[in-house]
């Protein structure tokens, strides 16, 4: 016999649907509309009990068999559809090689990191090494070891930035002079780089938070004329071989004598009639001096054993300088259009 008339035919559907499957998801379809708890076959298996008992073991192994050989045609099928389907993807996402690449744009050395480095390179040439301190600093090393008396305008709260009564964010890189020279003994050679902070409102020339440099040299028969030998040679190195320097005399606690000084205008060359100078020849660059013995014997240095000249100017000032920024909010701002200039420059 051939076995029930409907397990035949459900087999034929189910064998000819399974080879038409177009997809593992059509695939998947076939095997619940025939396998599937209410599907066909299965059906067919659950209803046995209202079939005439002698033809329900004959009937059983035939639903039976169907369903392992519709199981296998599945498997199969399913096989070839699966290695398609990837083989379809793998062509889908083949890179075109003959696309042009993406572009990564290249950061830029923010300007002030630029002259940082280069005022680091030329005093580290001269045997300098570069010493660092506190932004938070005490009134003591902020001016109480630097020779400030208590009555000091620079310690009001109008333009220092107080924590507490004894702790400030420092003024100057000055502090980090006396942390030097507590820490060894003469000979001393050392800059600092850092962030200073005072009481000023942003503008285009002034800002709360700014960067000086310090130098500091202690040894034995120090002179002014090394000071001014050694900014020389500074100016000359940062703004090209015609540059120079003079000193004009001038007052900080910490130094005796005391001079500011200014490089000759790289842009007139001295001559004034220039408004990058505005008109002196000159730009104001930073302070200096011979370290004062108060100084010298607050760190338990001997003034009558050994001298030293100390200097300290704005790295901000410098870099307006150099590259002819109007604006030191700039530095500031993080504005791409104006970073990005500075992309690519040739040095650092
Ligand atoms: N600390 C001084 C200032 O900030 C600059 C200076 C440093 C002057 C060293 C003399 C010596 O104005």
């Amino acid at each position: 016999m051939a076995g029930d008339p409907r397990v035949q035919e459900v087999l034929e559907r189910a064998l000819a649907e399974v080879a038409g499957a177009r997809s593992t998801s059509d695939l998947e379809q076939v095997r619940v509309r025939v396998l599937g708890r209410s599907g066909q076959l299965t059906t067919v298996l659950r209803s046995l009990g209202s079939i005439p008992a002698a033809e329900r073991p004959k009937v059983g192994e035939q639903a039976n068999r169907a369903k392992v050989e519709v199981e296998a045609a599945i498997a199969a099928r399913l096989q070839t559809l699966k290695a398609d389907e990837h083989r379809l993807t793998l062509q889908a996402d083949r890179p075109d090689l003959s696309l042009p690449g993406r572009r990564v744009p290249p950061g830029a050395v923010h300007p002030i990191t630029r002259v940082t480095e280069e005022i680091i390179e030329v005093f580290e040439g001269l045997g300098f090494s570069v010493a660092e301190g506190p932004e938070v600093e005490s009134d003591y090393y902020n001016f109480g070891a630097l020779n400030f008396p208590d009555d000091h305008p620079a310690r009001d709260m109008q333009d220092t930035f107080h924590l507490s009564a004894d702790t400030l964010l420092r003024t100057h890189t000055s502090p980090v002079q006396i942390r030097t020279m507590k820490a060894q003994r003469p000979p001393v050679r050392v800059i600092c780089l850092g962030k200073v902070y005072r009481r000023d409102i942003l503008d285009a020339t002034h800002s709360p938070m700014f960067h000086q440099v310090e130098g500091l040299a202690v040894d034995r028969h120090i002179t002014m004329a090394d000071l001014k030998a050694t900014l020389q040679l500074f100016a000359r190195e940062m703004f090209g071989p015609t540059s120079g320097v003079r000193f004009r005399p001038s007052f900080f606690p910490f130094t005796e004598p005391s001079a500011e000084f200014d490089v000759r205008c790289f842009k007139c060359g001295g001559e004034g009639a220039c408004r990058f100078c505005k008109s002196s020849g000159w730009l104001e660059i930073g302070g200096s001096g011979m370290v004062h013995p108060n100084v010298l014997r607050n760190v338990g240095y001997d003034p009558e054993e050994v001298t030293g000249w100390a200097f300290g100017m704005g790295i901000d000032r410098i870099t307006l300088l150099k590259y002819e920024i109007d604006d030191i909010r700039l530095f500031f701002d993080n504005d791409l259009r104006f970073l990005q200039q500075f992309a690519g420059l040739p040095g650092r």
